[in-house]
């Protein structure tokens, strides 16, 4: 979006990205919760019932449609670039924002790659019943619980990552009170 000065209010993300943004907010939003919730039930209490099932369909198809969301987010990123950054920054907080950024870019692709794969070798690719999702891999047990293994903790990791990326937007919002949050937010 094309401001009128440049200075007073600094160049927001484009429509089109902000819509990017948010949506894959609410999906990692779910995602996370559902994670954790299937697995404690599967994995800890033992409970396979529908409820569980459905959990684990639901995470996996969610994930997998997130994953082409984000590789079609990071071509329209590449493509069209970002906003320079608010000018009023200090150069370590550009530099930590761009690294915490592309640190988030990295974990959001290879998180639900590694969620495919480790379905793909236990094999549990069924979603609801209804359908597969497609294999990567030929099946091996242990190789799948070491691959979701990881899968969790780098899903964990970026959850820690969020949390200080969300710090640090309030940081900007209410006591440097900056630009940067109305740079990202939907009514910008
Ligand atoms: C799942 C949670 C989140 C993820 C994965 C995420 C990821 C990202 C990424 C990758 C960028 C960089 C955009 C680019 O330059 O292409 C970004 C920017 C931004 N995000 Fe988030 N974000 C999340 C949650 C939030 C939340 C909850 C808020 C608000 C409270 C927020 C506010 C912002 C703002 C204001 C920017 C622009 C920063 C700037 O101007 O440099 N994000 N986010
Ligand atoms: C950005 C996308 C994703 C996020 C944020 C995410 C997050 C998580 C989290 C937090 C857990 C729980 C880990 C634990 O219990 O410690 C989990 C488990 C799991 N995820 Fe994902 N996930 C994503 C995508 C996927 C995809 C695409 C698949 C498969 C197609 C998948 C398959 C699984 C499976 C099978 C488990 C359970 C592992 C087990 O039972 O030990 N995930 N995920």
């Amino acid at each position: 979006m094309q401001e009128h000065d440049p200075v007073a209010a600094p160049k927001a993300y484009s429509g089109v990205a902000r819509s990017f943004h948010w949506i894959t907010v609410a999906a990692v939003f779910v995602m996370v919760p559902v994670g954790l919730t299937m697995s404690y039930r599967g994995n800890t209490l033992d409970l396979w019932d529908d409820l569980t099932n459905n959990l684990y369909s639901s995470h996996k198809l969610l994930g997998f449609l997130l994953l082409w969301w984000i590789v079609l987010r990071l071509t329209y990123r590449l493509i069209h670039g970002a906003p320079a950054d608010e000018p009023t920054l200090e150069w370590w907080q550009k530099a930590g924002s761009h690294l915490v950024h592309w640190l988030l870019y990295a974990l959001l692709l290879i998180v639900p790659v590694l969620g495919w794969i480790g379905v793909s070798l236990y094999p549990a690719l069924d979603i609801f019943g209804l359908f597969n999702l497609p294999a990567l891999a030929a099946p091996n047990e242990d190789m799948a619980k070491r691959v979701l293994n990881i899968h969790g903790w780098l899903a964990l990791s970026m959850a820690l990552l969020i949390s200080v990326h969300i710090a640090a937007v309030l940081y900007h919002a209410l006591i440097r009170r900056d630009g940067v949050f109305r740079r990202m937010w939907p009514r910008a």
